[in-house]
């Protein structure tokens, strides 16, 4: 049996009210629920993981920097994160890929840096509609996972997240089929790397408007171990049917 892990990427929204969602998703939580990880904005991780603490969730941040520390003005490092309290790190996620220029090189050694500081890296991996469109799809999830995922992989140390770039907060959500093909796609590339005890144990998290209404349905796939959500983990009342839906 793989963990299954309801993730919640909160973006650069919410401010110390919103920490009052962590409690509500707490009391709602189904009996033997998933691995539930939030990740709200870096100025609430310290509050988040104090309350998380408490409540049985993980809290993780939304990037960081490869280096432990140094001139890197307005970057937090894995250490910093670590510290908050915080268990877990989204690296390589789509926006950040996108509008600061970050590479699979980049997001390989946030991974290591992650690695480094404890933190569990949950590393995103997407293409975009033209590269769908062109029947590219799997050849650039390849490269993304050969370029992304270090060497130094385990069975527990890392969680991957396949999000269609095209499918973040559209409402468009790839058919079943399309879902397992990339995930089972991406299952026998680990495998073929790592070897079967750790491609088989990795989790694979689905990403891209993913919904109360769609959740159940998503996870049937069988290589979909569970979510990273965006605008639906905002709020307990979108955010617990997802994690429902995971049991
Ligand atoms: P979405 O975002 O659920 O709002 O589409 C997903 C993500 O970016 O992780």
């Amino acid at each position: 049996m793989r963990r299954k892990i309801a993730a919640g990427n909160w973006k650069m929204n919410g401010t110390g009210a919103a920490l009052a969602e962590l409690d509500a998703i707490a009391a709602g939580l189904p009996t033997a629920p998933p691995e539930v990880v939030i990740c709200p904005p870096a100025p609430l991780l310290f509050r988040a993981a104090k309350v998380a603490a408490a409540a049985g969730l993980s809290i993780g941040a939304q990037d960081c920097h490869m280096q432990t520390s140094g001139a890197f003005t307005g970057d937090i490092s894995a250490q910093m994160i670590a510290d908050t309290g915080a268990t877990f790190v989204i690296v390589g996620h789509s926006e950040r890929r996108e509008a600061h220029a970050e590479s699979d090189s980049d997001v390989r050694a946030k991974a290591k840096a992650a690695w480094a500081a404890d933190l569990t890296p949950i590393i995103c991996i997407g293409e975009e509609l033209d590269e769908r469109e062109a029947n590219n799809t799997l050849d650039i999830i390849g490269g993304q996972l050969a370029g992304s995922v270090p060497d130094a992989v385990t069975a527990t140390n890392t969680v991957i997240a396949y999000e269609p770039i095209w499918a973040i907060g559209t409402g468009k959500v790839p058919s079943l089929d399309q879902i397992i093909e990339v995930h089972d796609f991406i299952r026998a590339q680990l495998t073929k790397r790592f070897g079967a005890q750790i491609g088989n144990a990795l989790p694979l998290l689905y990403g891209g408007s993913v919904k109360p209404d769609n959740a159940a349905h998503i996870f049937a796939a069988g290589n979909v171990d569970g979510f990273l959500v965006g605008g639906a983990s905002l709020t307990a009342r979108d955010f617990l049917p997802i994690i429902s839906a995971l049991t």
